[in-house]
């Protein structure tokens, strides 16, 4: 089977189409054949060895880490997947022809998703969903969702409003018809106003920009708010710690969480029509380099999707 992967840690140059096993599906794992990857910033924050802390050191590593597809085969001690079956889920290496998944990080893929959006859910979906454990987000919470049309923005923003959130999302001009279209409450556009200076605070951030740290985020913050952080910067979490102990202003990070019913439950959200996925550009498989440029380049609003094989 064909298959994207880097031999060693790098840019964009690193990365080949290789031919590679088709793996073999442990007890309770599932072979599928793959219809969608979709693109995450962790992709090439792996690739560059930025998180060697996940990735280890072994070489060569495969790239993508959600993706939607059919099942091929079955672990023995699978029941509840056979061959045929549509799935999606959250597996390693899955920008391939195949991957190899394990059964409770996949669900069935309801018939009016297509494949592409189904393989957006695992990371930016289930991630986004965490957001609502980490903070109480209800009924007139006042939320500022700070990078509202990336994939993890794009369920949250629409999420929190589903909730009866009042939501200002911050976003580029490519992302303004979006979140205006899913209800968010205010606009701001981050290439025209600071948001440091837009006079307004909030019960939650959600920052999803990389760029506003948690000490900026106390800013936006009601005396008794909350920051959602996207990344687990050590600095900020030893200061989230503290500000947990001492102060009202609390932090919290949010984390990916694919399990079947969290994969399932977003998944009846966009088949009932209740949240849009944005596919801002597809690829097809031998295009890796062309749609890792353009995403980490920030060229689309929504998701980014590799198509794989044929679709029936
Ligand atoms: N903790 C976890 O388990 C977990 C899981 C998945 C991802 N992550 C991390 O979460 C972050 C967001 O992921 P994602 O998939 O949503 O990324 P994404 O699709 O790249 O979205 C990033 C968003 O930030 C916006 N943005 C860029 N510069 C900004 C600025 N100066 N001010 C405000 N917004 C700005 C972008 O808007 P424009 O495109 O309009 O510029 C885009 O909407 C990444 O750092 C990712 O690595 C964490």
């Amino acid at each position: 089977m064909k298959k994207v992967l880097y031999r060693s840690f790098g840019g964009l140059d690193v990365l080949e189409l290789a031919d590679a096993d088709v793996p073999e599906p442990g007890e309770h794992e599932v072979l599928v054949a793959v219809k969608a990857a979709a693109v995450n910033p962790v992709d090439w924050k792996m690739r560059e060895g930025q998180v060697k802390f996940l990735t280890g050191w072994r070489m060569p590593q495969g790239q993508g880490l959600e993706f939607s597809g059919v099942v091929e085969r079955v672990g023995r001690a699978v029941t509840a997947y056979a061959a045929g079956d549509q799935v999606f889920g959250a597996a390693n290496d899955c920008l391939a022809e195949f991957v190899v998944a394990k059964e409770g990080k996949i669900a069935k893929k309801p018939a009016d998703v297509t494949f592409e959006a189904a393989s957006t859910i695992p990371v930016a979906g289930t991630t986004a969903s965490s957001v609502f454990e980490r903070a109480a987000i209800s009924q007139g919470t006042e939320v500022l969702i700070n990078g509202a049309t990336g994939g993890i923005g794009m369920f949250g923003t629409q999420l929190a409003v589903r909730r009866g959130a009042h939501v200002t999302a911050v976003v580029s001009e490519k992302g303004a018809e979006y979140v205006q279209r899913w209800g968010a409450h205010h606009v701001v556009d981050y290439r025209k106003n600071n948001i440091l200076e837009i006079g307004r605070q909030f019960d939650v951030v959600v920052e999803l920009s990389d760029k506003l740290s948690f000490t900026q985020g106390r800013q936006l913050l009601k005396p008794g708010g909350k920051y959602v952080a996207s990344l687990p910067r050590p600095v900020e979490l030893l200061s989230g710690l503290v500000s947990n102990l001492y102060s009202r202003q609390k932090y919290a990070l949010m984390g990916m969480q694919a399990r079947t019913d969290a994969l399932a439950a977003l998944a009846g959200e966009v088949a009932s029509g209740h949240v849009e996925v944005v596919i801002g550009q597809t690829y097809s498989l031998t295009a890796f380099r062309e749609a890792y440029a353009a995403t980490s380049a920030g060229r689309f609003a929504g998701k980014v999707v590799f198509t794989v094989g044929q679709h029936t």
